[in-house]
């Protein structure tokens, strides 16, 4: 048995609190939490200290103004650089380094006692842009290493002590598939650049969190059991492996039955286990007032798929506001995926949302760890 986290188990605590008393507002039990029924003035990150959970969101390049700050401080106690913290961003040129950006979004989450999720160390598709040409042009296994190293080294020293968790590798496999995707850093060392990049981050910030991140991994399929092999092996290997991030950029449907077994799965090796990047397209059909309905019971069962696992201990959006998302370029503008509206008003997706956190036992009865059904 893997890693038990303390505050897992302090989680279970609360969950079981949650069960045999109503969450009343101003609860004992919940420090002060404001959270009541829906409709209360609660914040999403009160209702994810019910659920002992930390609630969080991918921060734009350039955070924009007042508006878009105080939201973001308000209502999530963890942040992720949307862009800032990739290669592309923080080493442009070899040997030339550039946190300012980063720094920014780092001191403005410590002065608001917000987690940071460092995103990402390595991560290399060739239509992305993420890792310089610099880099992808290498070949040689022995520069290749020095490259990676330095950059690891550099950028997670930079960070260390401020950044808890780290996605050290980002989307290992095919996009679409189940095997190991060609990018540069496997072109050029195999395979093993993975537990590489895992062993330089820990040798660097031991405390730090260290993750494989990877995309339409959410639904049962080919992909997840790839995903679940990889972090199998890792462990064997010795690899510093401690969580896996499931991104649940959902371009349809979500399926939160296979998405807990998903992530109850990953757990049960050991794993922390988060949603690292929660985006849910409006669905085609029906009234937009129906549409945001779905989009509601949406957000809802997706954080009840982690609430069900006792080892999934962070939701991040990637983004926050319908006014900034990367999809309106991905599939189009009108995607609406997120919980605000582009004037930064809460849609009903923020209501279910803080629901499910603030009341997990309104989930139902898969909800709770330990119930899950094989
Ligand atoms: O900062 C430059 C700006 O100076 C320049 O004028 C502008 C015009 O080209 O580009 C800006 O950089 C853009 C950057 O976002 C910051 O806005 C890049 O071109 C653009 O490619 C980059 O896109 C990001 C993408 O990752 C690639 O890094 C998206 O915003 C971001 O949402 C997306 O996020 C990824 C996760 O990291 C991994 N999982 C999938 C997810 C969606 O692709």
């Amino acid at each position: 048995m893997g890693r038990v986290p303390v505050d897992c188990v302090l989680r279970l605590v609360l969950l079981a609190s949650a069960l045999v008393q109503p969450l009343g507002c101003g609860d004992s039990s919940t420090s002060g939490n404001r959270c009541t029924a829906v409709g209360s003035d609660c914040s999403l990150r009160q209702a994810a200290q019910v659920s002992g959970v930390r609630i969080g969101a991918a921060v734009r390049s350039g955070f924009e103004g007042d508006a878009y700050t105080r939201v973001l401080v308000r209502e999530f106690d963890s942040v992720t650089a949307e862009s800032a913290m990739k290669w592309n961003q923080t080493q442009p040129r070899r040997g030339v380094f550039d946190f300012d950006e980063a720094d920014r979004l780092v001191a403005l989450a410590e002065a608001n006692d917000m987690a940071v999720r460092g995103h990402t160390l390595v991560w290399d598709q060739a239509t992305i842009g993420a890792t310089p040409p610099y880099v992808e042009e290498i070949r040689d296994p022995e520069e290749m290493r020095a490259v990676l190293s330095e950059h690891i080294t550099t950028v997670v020293g930079h960070f260390r002590g401020r950044v808890d968790a780290w996605d050290v590798v980002n989307e290992p496999l095919e996009t679409v598939g189940s095997t190991l995707y060609e990018n540069a850093f496997h072109r050029a060392l195999g395979p093993s650049y993975i537990a590489e990049a895992l062993r330089l981050a820990h040798d660097v910030d031991p405390h730090a969190t260290l993750f494989v991140n990877e995309v339409l991994a959410d639904a049962a399929g080919p992909k997840i059991e790839a995903l679940i092999q990889l972090a199998r092996d890792l462990l064997a290997d010795g690899a510093p492996l401690h969580g896996v991030g499931l991104q649940g950029h959902f371009f349809g449907p979500p399926r939160p039955q296979e998405l807990r077994r998903n992530l109850q799965e990953l757990a049960d090796l050991g794993l922390i286990v988060e949603l690292t990047e929660i985006d849910i397209v409006l669905r085609p059909a029906g009234s937009r007032e129906a549409q945001l309905e779905q989009q509601r019971q949406d957000y809802f069962d997706v954080a009840c798929a982690c609430l069900a696992v006792a080892s999934c201990r962070r939701m991040t959006l990637w983004g926050f506001t319908d006014r900034f998302t990367w999809l309106d370029g991905f599939v189009g503008p009108g995607s609406a995926p997120l919980i605000f509206n582009g004037a930064y008003g809460p849609k009903p997706a923020y209501f279910g949302l803080r629901e499910a956190l603030a009341k997990p036992a309104s989930c139902g009865e898969w909800s709770y760890p330990g119930s899950v059904e094989g």
